[in-house]
């Protein structure tokens, strides 16, 4: 029998209370997320509209097959930081005429949709889940171009989205541009270097120097439709492809191009009706994870409600316990899963992993990292019996696999732990938190405590006094400093993962995420790691 048993009492104290504490967290994510949906606000959404344009999720709407689902990416991008939260764009991954493609959209009502340095890191970050994933690229583009106060930190990196454009057309991942509006100076490139360009009559407006830039530079006297109009660029540079009357007319033209594509997946999607849901409710993902995340849990809880019928093969149940691993499908698509148990990673642990991590690339299995980890054992027994060693064969072993991954962050996911268990520097596929994660080198009160020791040692060698009473100021500052910047919308802001997800959605993200993941060939590594240490 592989069909996982729960132990989870959903009626009981504990689960009820861990329950209220996720909804209190998803109430606050929630009101983050509306920031990312107003945009640039009702005065500037009113305006938009008062042009007889639609907003940019609008257009995405229009753009995807009718009631198919939108996975939107990094909606947090930008917060905590001094621009709007969403960070002026809109990306996600759609289904076009039946093709799962990347979808961006600038968001004209922040700042005449200019680029700011966050926005610039969450189109990167697009380019790259195309690029991995063979996703073709949709650019609904209406944009002031670079964010000119921002200009000194957009203008050298930002050469990256033109690179990334063409990068993409060489490797046979088609490419598509939608011009609403604006598409000035840099933004001139996007349908400049895309495959295939719609443009909307008296709408678009492509030039490299607009007439004030041209007077000013040349003496030259010019208006916008001379310079970049719809109807010049279909007619005279040839820049246009198509040429639509309105947004829908666009976006139709848009849908016929990806109709016509001709984008095979690599590998076929799974039958759908012979997917079987788990066995248990995913609501009760609600109540697993503690609000306190010294407390364990068990992530079998979590794989029970993830995977096709709750079936998990585990692999190495009775060795290296504090990490579970073993084998399941979701939405069909078989994946290997490594998830923390107890927290704490020791030798057992990353030994098991290392091979585990092996034996999915000579399968070609994806992964599924399920965080919830404090990071590698400390202390001399450990240190004596080769944990670092141990720990660099699991690193080792993640970042030289070939599958595909995909991480969750549950709940800790904490120093090297981290890295091992595949965290952003890993190059994931996807990556997503849950509001109830937390991630930082180290716990606060263990960062806190470590600065204390250090400060009062450095005091010492002086021969100066300890003032106890700072000491403890200066700890809880350090403290919820830490945790406030372990919270999952800080790092999500940071672009440190692709969003921060309702954990009930989870089966749902994960599986248009290994859809979409299976357009591209999924090949393991034959060989091909780092000299494991033994
Ligand atoms: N950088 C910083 N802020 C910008 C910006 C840019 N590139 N483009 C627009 N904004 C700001 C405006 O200052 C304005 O701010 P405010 O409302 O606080 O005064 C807000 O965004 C809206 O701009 P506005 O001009 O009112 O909107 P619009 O829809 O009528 O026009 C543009 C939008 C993009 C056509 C127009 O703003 C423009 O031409 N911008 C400059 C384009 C450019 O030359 N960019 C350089 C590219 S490298």
């Amino acid at each position: 029998m592989t069909v996982l048993a729960s132990a989870l009492d959903t009626g009981g104290p504990e689960h009820l209370a861990h329950r209220a504490a996720m909804l209190e967290k998803l109430g606050a994510l929630d009101a983050e997320h509306a920031k990312a949906l107003a945009g640039g606000g009702e005065k500037y959404t009113a305006r938009h509209r008062a042009r007889g344009k639609l907003l940019a999720r609008e257009r995405i709407e229009l753009l995807v097959d009718p009631d198919s689902p939108f996975l939107e990416l990094s909606p947090l991008a930008a917060w905590g930081s001094s621009y709007p939260v969403g960070a002026s764009l809109v990306t996600g991954i759609g289904v076009v005429e039946g093709v799962e493609c990347l979808i961006t959209a600038n968001d004209p009502t922040v700042r005449g949709g200019a680029s700011n340095p966050w926005t610039l890191k969450k189109a990167l970050r697009a380019n790259e889940i195309a690029y991995a994933n063979r996703l073709p690229v949709i650019s609904l583009v209406e944009s002031g171009g670079a964010d000119l106060p921002s200009q000194k930190e957009i203008f050298i990196p930002g050469g990256a989205l033109f690179r990334d454009l063409t990068r993409l057309s060489a490797a046979g991942i088609p490419t598509v541009a939608v011009v609403f509006g604006n598409s000035t100076a840099g933004g001139a490139y996007v349908p400049g270097m895309s495959d295939h360009t719609v443009m909307i009559e008296d709408r678009s407006k492509v030039f490299l120097g607009g007439p004030p830039l041209v007077k000013m530079a040349t003496g030259e006297e010019s208006d916008d439709e001379s310079l970049g109009g719809a109807a010049m660029h279909a007619r005279v540079s040839g820049l246009a492809d198509h040429y639509a009357v309105d947004e829908a007319d666009a976006i139709r033209q848009a849908r016929r191009i990806v109709a016509r594509l001709n984008h095979r997946k690599a590998h076929p999607d799974p039958d759908p009706v012979t997917v079987e849901p788990p066995k248990y409710d995913a609501e009760e993902l609600l109540g697993i994870v503690p609000g306190d995340l010294k407390t364990p849990f068990d992530p079998r809880e979590v794989i029970a409600r993830l995977v096709d019928g709750s079936d998990f093969d585990e692999f190495k149940p009775l060795y290296g316990s504090s990490l579970a691993t073993g084998w399941a499908r979701l939405h069909g698509y078989p994946v290997g899963i490594l998830a923390n148990a107890q927290g704490v990673l020791f030798s057992a642990e990353s030994q098991k992993a290392a091979q585990f991590i092996q034996l999915a690339n000579q399968r070609d299995i994806p992964l599924l990292f399920l965080h919830n980890t404090t990071g590698y054992m400390v202390g001399r027994e450990y240190e004596q019996g080769g944990i670092i060693k141990h720990g660099a064969m699991m690193i080792n072993a993640v970042s030289n696999s070939k599958v595909p991954h995909l991480s969750v962050l549950m709940g800790a996911s904490y120093g090297a732990g981290h890295y091992g268990m595949c965290g952003r520097a890993y190059d994931p596929r996807f990556l997503f938190a849950w509001p109830s994660a937390k991630s930082a080198v180290m716990g606060p009160q263990q960062l806190a405590g470590v600065l204390s020791i250090v400060a009062r040692a450095s005091a010492a060698a002086k021969g100066q006094p300890y003032d106890d009473e700072a000491d403890a100021g200066l700890r809880a500052m350090v403290e919820a400093q830490i945790e406030s910047e372990s919270l999952p919308a800080f790092l999500s802001g940071l672009l440190y993962d692709d969003g921060v997800i309702d954990p009930r959605d989870t089966r749902t993200v994960l599986g248009l995420c290994l859809s979409a993941i299976h357009t591209a060939p999924v090949e393991g590594a034959r060989g091909g790691f780092g000299v494991f240490r033994m």
